[in-house]
């Protein structure tokens, strides 16, 4: 039976491909969403958010929206929330505002007005450094990330100075909370979780690795990093790499992480559990501003290795997706390769601003860069 959703931030990149995805098979989609300067440029409905989409523009932080936005849903995908790390780093008071905050609202409406079941958008950020392996077969959950080694290195090392790998992190691993975002995403999370279930109503949180696909925030330097680099190499410029270039993330296509939250709102095992949600494999940002680059035709833009680290990023973080696979029957379908060729190709018809250096000067300003 087609149901009614209401999707917070569902004008943003991973809310429209979740309204799509709804759509198509016959859902009803209400979208509450505040449109930012900073993500929408012109504050207009996006282009790209289906016609069929309703659409009321509001803050997840203002009660009567919420209540509006909540009349007649039968189930919720809160996806609302500031998502740059490092932008967290200095717009604290924002980010726990409408992250923590705006979380808060929603729930205090949901309490009088219940649904059947609400899914989170969390974040592999809470887990601070994933699962590590020392050079001796040891797996290591407790991982801090100190600064650069003295030997100019990057990676986390154990007692006698060997540096550790990463290795699969499963849901089970402690959080290490090491930025304001992060932060934000544990408190949606635990809210999510315990009212849920406190008020009778089914929730989770699916804890996402690197979003990527056509519809990123180009013009926003605090999106993510293929998004970011997609805008440079469009201008001609070089990506800019943090640290060494090494640091190991997983990408997944925006496609995938819609057929997750449709997974999890269909599924009553889902209520009361966190999933991690990637494509299951890994790569370096190095390789995958190489392999962009090229997707863009211009290979002649080499990475630019910064030498330098981004206050709040973790080293190294991969997801154990057993747990999504086993519960959710979730499988990632989209292939990297033309994942890259798709985003390059709809880049190719957007115009974006390169406001990268610009960002960078604002977090070198504040010392968040070092
Ligand atoms: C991103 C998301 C966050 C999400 C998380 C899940 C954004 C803004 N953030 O954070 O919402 O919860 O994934 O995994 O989409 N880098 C560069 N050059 C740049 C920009 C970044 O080298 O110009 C590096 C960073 O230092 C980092 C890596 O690329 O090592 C990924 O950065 P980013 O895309 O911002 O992702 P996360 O911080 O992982």
């Amino acid at each position: 039976m087609s149901k009614t959703i209401l999707i917070t931030g569902g004008a943003g990149f991973i809310g429209r491909h979740v309204a799509q995805a709804l759509l198509a098979r016959g859902d009803r989609v209400r979208i509450l969403d505040s449109l930012i300067e900073q993500v929408h440029p012109t504050r207009a409905r996006p282009a790209e958010l289906a016609a069929d989409a309703e659409l009321i523009v509001g803050d997840v932080r203002d009660e009567a929206a919420v209540l509006k936005a909540l009349s007649g849903v039968d189930q919720v995908v809160h996806l609302a929330a500031e998502v740059g790390v490092g932008q967290s780093m200095y717009a604290v008071d924002r980010y726990t505002s409408v992250n923590d905050y705006g979380t808060a609202v929603l729930f205090q409406q949901l309490i009088d007005n219940p649904v059947e079941r609400v899914v989170v958008a969390s974040s592999m950020s809470i887990y601070g450094e994933g699962l590590y392996r020392t050079a001796d077969g040891e797996l290591r959950d407790d991982v801090i990330r100190g600064g650069r080694n003295p030997d100019g290195s990057w990676d986390p090392l154990d007692e006698q100075g060997r540096p550790m790998t990463p290795v699969h992190t499963p849901e089970t691993k402690a959080g290490g909370l090491k930025s304001v975002y992060a932060i934000g995403k544990f408190v949606q999370e635990r809210l999510t979780l315990t009212l849920t279930q406190q008020y009778g109503m089914g929730g989770s949180a699916l804890r996402l690795w690197n979003a990527y696909g056509p519809g990123q925030a180009l013009s926003n330097p605090y999106t993510g990093v293929l998004a970011i680099f997609a805008s440079r190499i469009a201008n001609g410029q070089a990506p800019m790499v943090f640290e060494d270039g090494q640091q190991r993330r997983d990408f997944v296509h925006v496609r995938d992480v819609a057929r997750a939250f449709l997974l999890a709102l269909d599924n009553p095992r889902a209520d009361g559990e966190v999933f991690n949600i990637g494509s299951g494999v890994d790569r370096t940002v190095e390789e995958v501003a190489l392999l962009q680059a090229k997707a863009m035709g211009r290979p002649d833009l080499t990475p630019e290795i910064a030498g330098k680290a981004r206050a709040g990023d973790i080293r190294h973080c991969i997801p154990d997706l057993a747990k999504a696979r086993d519960v959710l029957g979730y499988e990632a379908r989209e292939d990297f390769a033309e994942g890259l060729a798709e985003l390059a190709e709809w880049v190719a018809r957007q115009e974006a601003e390169d406001r990268v250096v610009e960002a960078r000067r604002e977090l070198e300003m504040r010392g968040l860069v070092a």
